[in-house]
């Protein structure tokens, strides 16, 4: 292989609804990509699974099918990158690579009684000094115990040393290096691993006690390494010797991809969820107002660097949600257009719990409801709520950030799939009274793990190159009078509270 050959980096992104793999060349652009979906497997109401398989079957075709797309073959890439959706659990035998059980995914509300038996007499605050995180359904570690607890003969093949847990990334990594038949390496980063309920957010490595007291065996936890830094090679059959040498969790990827590597600096992903997150360096600030303390990331041996997530639950599944179970728009890209059939929600607001609420809010116990409605709402006005309850909800996220952090946002830099949807960062402006920015590389997710892998094997030389790739595309300014945008975030409050107590 030649240096001239190995001129690009492969970086794999793992979404919750999709898998897809990107070519990157040494500016950042995209030069190829593919995607492939993979089922949403709903046993009842409130659960949501993958299979392992399929995705890890979907990761395989998609790297072929971008080396193909962008004419490279393995020994074009200098390495490759891994960014995937956070907290999704997967527990496999580590003889025969077969996963155990389904895996049960970031939004899957099954493990509440275990959280509130976990919480008891202290509260779901019981682990939030150590880990960053309150007791909820959404993190990994409750999943991991319910599968022991509930998989015939898991509990004794996890004591035995039989069965192995992993996030996402680590499924992957562990069948990129090798799997059951080459001693696959069995890793996270430390961004995943704070989203486990089950790693110390000060020392980085599992807080024993909180394991134990989760009955977890930590004989199936992977060891924490760096967000940048050579894990293994990938063995035959995908992307031959090439060193895998990032890991993100995908909001951290994509605030790295946004460049948010200073001090106070922030993006929100519109994904099928939002997930905000704020860069507070050195520093683990202790949310006061529903926030998570989470790992940004960490390169190399470099010290970590520090987060504040606010994480919403529904926002681009909502859009999705009026599509397949409501039949009221045939694609996504419709809803814009219908909600400007309409001047404003009519007095409608559509408040997505579907999971219950996430932050800043952490109740299980909410369930969705649209309220307000009157004869005069139509079609226009739901699509138009649905819109907005993104951006409410964004508000939300945002004040609980600054009260936290006492930074006021001068700006925020946005990125994913919602947001070529016009009318709502519009809208988002208006009611966040601040610049909502988008970058001109919109693949912030792949491109920040993307990053972390070159800057590993030295093809970016540092970060100061991740600063001088990014470049404004579009910017939305606040146009609405501030005492109207009070009075609809006003309504918004009050539509939430109707929410709230809804699950005995
Ligand atoms: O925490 C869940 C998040 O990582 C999922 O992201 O983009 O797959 O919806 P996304």
């Amino acid at each position: 292989m030649t240096s001239e050959q190995a001129s690009h980096v492969l970086a794999i992104d793992q979404g919750t609804t999709s898998t897809r793999a990107m070519v990157f060349d040494r500016s950042g652009r995209v030069v190829a990509v593919d995607q492939r979906e993979h089922r949403q497997i709903l046993p009842r109401a409130g659960w949501v699974e993958h299979d392992a398989t399929e995705i890890w079957a979907n990761t395989r075709a998609v790297v072929g099918g971008a080396l193909a797309a962008a004419n490279l073959n393995a020994t074009s890439i200098v390495a490759v990158g891994i960014t995937n959706q956070r907290e999704t659990t997967v527990v496999w035998d580590r003889s025969t690579g077969e996963p155990v059980h389904h895996a049960i995914v970031w939004q899957d509300t099954r493990t509440q009684a275990l959280c509130d038996e976990l919480a008891g007499d202290e509260g779901p605050e019981r682990f939030k000094a150590r880990t960053g995180l309150p007791l909820a359904t959404y993190f990994a570690g409750p999943k991991v115990r319910w599968i022991l607890d509930h998989v015939e003969g898991a509990r004794e093949r996890a004591d035995a040393g039989e069965l192995l847990f992993g996030t996402v990334d680590t499924w992957l990594l562990w069948n990129l290096t090798g799997g059951a038949e080459h001693d696959g390496v069995h890793v996270t980063d430390v961004t995943n691993a704070s989203r486990t309920l089950m790693m110390d957010i000060r020392t980085l490595d599992w807080a024993d006690d909180v394991v134990e007291a989760m009955g977890v065996p930590r004989s199936m936890l992977p060891e924490i390494r760096s967000s940048s830094e050579e894990y293994g090679v990938c063995h035959p059959g995908i992307l031959i010797g090439v060193p895998v040498a990032g890991i993100l969790g995908d909001q951290h990827a994509a605030t790295f991809g946004q460049a948010c590597l200073d001090v106070g600096s922030a993006k929100n992903t519109y994904g099928t969820g939002n997930f905000m997150l704020l860069n507070t360096g050195d520093e683990i600030i202790e949310s006061r107002h529903g926030l998570l303390t989470t790992l940004c990331y960490r390169l190399g041996e470099q010290p970590p660097v520090y987060a504040l997530e606010g994480s919403i639950a529904v926002t681009g599944s909502l859009v999705q949600w009026l599509r397949d179970n409501l039949g009221l728009i045939d694609s996504a890209a419709e809803v814009e257009r219908l909600a400007a059939t309409v001047e404003d929600n009519g007095g409608a607001y559509f408040v997505p719990a579907f999971s219950g609420l996430f932050a800043p809010h952490w109740r299980s116990d909410a369930r969705g409801a649209l309220v307000g409605l009157t004869r005069f709402v139509n079609k226009g006005h739901i699509a138009r709520a649905a819109l907005e309850a993104t951006a409410f909800q964004t508000r939300e996220v945002l004040d609980a950030m600054e009260a936290d952090s006492g930074v006021r946002l001068t700006e925020l830099k946005v990125d994913g799939g919602m947001v070529v949807n016009e009318t709502l960062m519009q809208f988002q402006a208006d009611l966040l009274g601040v610049d909502v920015v988008r970058p001109r590389i919109s693949e912030t997710t792949a491109l920040g793990a993307a990053y972390a892998a070159g800057l590993a094997v030295g093809y970016w030389a540092s970060t100061d190159e991740i600063r001088d790739n990014w470049a404004e595309d579009r910017r939305w300014s606040p146009s609405l009078d501030p005492a109207e945008r009070e009075r609809l975030y006003r309504t918004w409050k009050k539509a939430v509270e109707r929410t709230l107590d809804w699950v005995d």
